[in-house]
């Protein structure tokens, strides 16, 4: 019965303290990536695209800049980096165009491909 003495209000009140912050600084974070585990058949072959076209330049599963932003949560966001809508048609037109240093990858991915990283995407 710690909590009745002071040590264990002191105990409280720091846990509070820890717990009140953890919850602001999940303010700027998404929810987690739904597990590889868990992902359909689509988004498992988006993975592989996504490790074998973007992965150089892009984290997935966790944050910060490697040539290009991470795309963990992109579509949980409203907006990419660049502050455009992060919708399915910006995200498809930078795999096709590219932007800025991003080469357009997808002039030189399958149809299927695309839609399949697209896919995988949503998870992040
Ligand atoms: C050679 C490195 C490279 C590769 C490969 C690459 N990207 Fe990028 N990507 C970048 C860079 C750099 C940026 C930042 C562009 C900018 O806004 O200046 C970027 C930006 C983006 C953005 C944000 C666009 C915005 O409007 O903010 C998305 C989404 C994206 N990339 C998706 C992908 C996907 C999906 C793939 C794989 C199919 C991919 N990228 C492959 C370098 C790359």
């Amino acid at each position: 019965m710690l909590a009745g003495t002071p040590r264990g209000k002191t105990l409280a009140a720091v846990l509070a303290t820890t717990l009140a912050a953890a919850a602001l600084a999940g303010c700027n974070s998404t929810p987690p990536p739904t597990p590889l585990s868990q992902l359909n058949d689509q988004q498992m072959r988006g993975h592989a695209v996504f490790q074998a076209r973007c992965g150089v330049c892009h984290y997935d599963r966790q944050r910060g800049d490697l040539h290009g932003p991470s795309l963990l949560g992109v579509f949980k966001k409203q907006a990419l980096p660049s502050g455009a809508a992060a919708t399915d048609e910006r995200v498809m037109a930078t795999i096709q165009h590219g932007r800025n240093m991003m080469p357009p990858v997808g002039s030189s991915m399958d149809p299927q491909d695309v839609a399949d990283v697209l896919a995988y995407l949503h998870t992040l």
